[in-house]
């Protein structure tokens, strides 16, 4: 008998149908904000689940008490009690790697955005502000020669750290629990302390996984140690930073500028301070949003699910 899989989150059709060659399908995709609720009683028999972003802790297991196997597709993984699933023997996976240069590239986009205010000067010119030939109060600051601290130098900070040091002349500082050799060799990357980095920085780009000892790790205290023409980034999860002392030292111009991808709350509510600073750039959590990414993310899920269902050890497993 084939083993029944739950996808809970919209896939592509190709990824239905090499699911559907060894498992029987239950497709219930729900929104990323949905509780969860409404799926659970299609997960009482369900031996694997494959999605995104939903919480999969104890009382979602003791739910599913088949379950083998969950594949995440994202890199992140958060949403998955790794304790609880090991507890049971359930095998989880993510998808790392093949998002990486699509981050990195979303990263530079916000660099470059914030920088040279992109959206604000968009914004400017759709309201009809463009009257008379530009001068300083539209000028931005320079992305190439500067210098981009990268907090979290796994394979995005690389891909990140390769397109500022090779593309854009850039001297790169970073941050990490340990030293990354192949980035101080490539990319003549230095390691700094978080206070050093965030003092020489001219960009702060976040790129942790978040876990509880990156939790707000940045706060008042450390934005405090930025240059008042530093540019904050984030791309990793919205949670790693304290968003209201983010948005006081951007509405006081203790920082010059933000380019967000997360948020504390996904999505981020319409009445947030954040979408009334003209010095933030802001994307919902596009980091992997491009249709080959996706789609490389969801067959690489697929990929682990059907080794974890086999018995076989899957590339990608954390438990
Ligand atoms: C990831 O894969 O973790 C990206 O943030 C998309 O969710």
């Amino acid at each position: 008998m084939k083993p029944k899989v739950v996808v809970y989150r919209k896939v592509y059709d190709e990824v239905l149908e090499r699911l559907a060659e060894a498992c029987e399908v239950v497709y219930r995709p729900q929104p990323r904000e949905a509780d969860g609720s409404a799926l659970y009683e299609a997960l009482g028999e369900a031996q694997g689940l494959l999605g995104s972003g939903l919480r999969i802790d104890e009382a979602l297991l003791e739910r599913s008490p088949q379950l083998r196997a969950v594949a995440n597709f994202s890199a992140g993984y958060e949403n998955l009690d790794l304790e609880a699933l090991q507890r049971r023997g359930v095998t989880a996976t993510n998808t790392p790697g093949v998002l990486n240069d699509t981050v990195a590239d979303c990263v530079m986009a916000l660099m470059l955005a914030a920088g040279r205010r992109v959206s604000e000067l968009d914004r400017a010119m759709r309201a009809g502000q463009w009257t008379t030939s530009i001068d300083e109060e539209w000028f931005g600051v320079d992305v190439h020669h500067r210098t981009l601290g990268i907090i979290g130098m796994g394979e995005i900070g690389q891909a990140v750290a390769k397109r500022a040091r090779l593309g854009f002349d850039m001297r790169i500082v970073y941050h990490n629990r340990s030293r990354n050799e192949t980035a101080e060799q490539r990319y003549e990357a230095q390691w700094l302390s978080l206070e050093a980095l965030l003092e020489q920085s001219d960009y702060v780009c976040m790129l942790t996984p978040l876990t509880p000892q990156t939790e707000r790790m940045i706060g008042a205290a450390e934005l405090a140690c930025m240059k008042p023409t530093g540019i904050f980034l984030n791309a990793s999860r919205g949670r790693t930073v304290d968003e209201a002392a983010l948005i006081e030292a951007l509405r006081e111009r203790r920082i010059l500028a933000a380019g967000l991808d997360v948020f504390e709350q996904e999505p981020l509510p319409a009445d947030s301070p954040l979408l009334q600073l003209d010095n933030v750039v802001c994307v919902p959590h596009i980091g992997s949003a491009t249709h080959e990414t996706r789609l490389a993310m969801q067959l690489l899920s697929v990929r682990n699910l059907l080794d974890a269902l086999r018995g076989e050890t899957p590339p990608n497993r954390l438990v």
